[in-house]
């Protein structure tokens, strides 16, 4: 995954894993620093940050995150706030312990292991913020792949977004590993990662695509658009992540996050050339 500007040398080396630290932030001269989150204690609730990474060649660094994204103005259905409902939010944050470390120091403990078993397959594998919804309402219309019990898509389309949810096994389907017998939020249909070919014109979302099956890989490679929106772990071992680090890096949002997990947005933009 690369930014927008090759100096900024935060892309990926071949074989080196996302390099993009978490906490990465944009700096004054619009390059992104990386890794500042794992130098400075972040407070226990720090609200969840856009990082929209900008071109250093840019004539104004201080473009905001929407004239970074191209036509996000003229595709997304409102930039108002449209407040949704989101119980895996509030389950989380009314479990969660009042930490006094900072989050790279925290560990889950078993409890909270079973909690999270519990709350992915019920809810989703990642925790959507309001930022985290608005911020793909903006990127809409979308198509997500791989969509689960269709939480994300839900809360997509309370905030007035549009999006089409496909999963192979769309729950309470049980040969869904992951979410088995569990009741869908929303619409999910049945399909796969071929169908993308239809939906150029919809920005493509996936959700902490299997690590150990090729979904992920197999999305990206199908679809023929030119925005992709990734929820995950940077450092996943799937190939999608090697994937996707050929492609420009335009934002990334902070999201809550699990202890040990290090899952986050990224915002991506087939390359031009290649
Ligand atoms: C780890 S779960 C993530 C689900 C959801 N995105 C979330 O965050 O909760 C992976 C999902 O990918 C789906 N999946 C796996 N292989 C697939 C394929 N070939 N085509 C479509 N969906 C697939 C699974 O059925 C499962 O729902």
């Amino acid at each position: 995954m690369k930014t927008c500007s090759a100096q900024l040398g935060v892309g990926l080396g071949r074989g080196e894993g996302l390099t993009l630290g978490e906490g990465g932030v944009v700096g004054p001269e619009g390059g992104l620093a990386v890794g500042l989150g794992a130098a400075l204690p972040a407070p226990a609730r720090q609200p969840p940050q856009t990082n929209a990474v900008t071109s250093s060649s840019a004539p104004d660094r201080r473009r905001t995150r929407e004239s970074d994204t191209p036509g996000s103005l003229s595709r997304g259905p409102t930039l108002a706030a449209v407040l949704v409902r989101n119980p895996y939010l509030e389950e989380f944050e009314s479990t969660s312990p009042a930490w006094r470390v900072p989050p790279e120091m925290r560990k889950l403990s078993f409890e909270r292991y079973q909690l999270r078993q519990e709350l992915v397959a019920k809810y989703a594998w990642a925790i959507p913020s309001q930022e985290a919804v608005e911020l793909l309402v903006r990127h809409s219309p979308l198509v997500e792949m791989g969509a689960g019990t269709g939480y994300w898509a839900w809360l997509v389309r309370q905030a007035g977004g549009d999006v089409l949810a496909f999963d192979r096994y769309p729950p309470p389907d049980r040969r869904n590993r992951w979410h088995a017998g569990r009741q869908p939020w929303t619409e999910v249909k049945p399909g796969g990662a071929r169908l993308l070919a239809k939906h150029p014109d919809r920005t493509l979302f996936l959700c902490w695509p299997p690590e150990d099956e090729p979904m992920g890989i197999d999305s990206v490679r199908a679809y023929r658009g030119d925005t992709v929106i990734f929820a995950g772990e940077p450092t996943s071992a799937g190939e999608v992540v090697r994937e996707l680090d050929r492609w420009d890096l335009t934002e990334t949002l902070d999201i809550p996050r699990w202890e040990g997990i290090h899952d986050r947005l990224f915002v991506l933009r087939r390359p031009r050339h290649g």
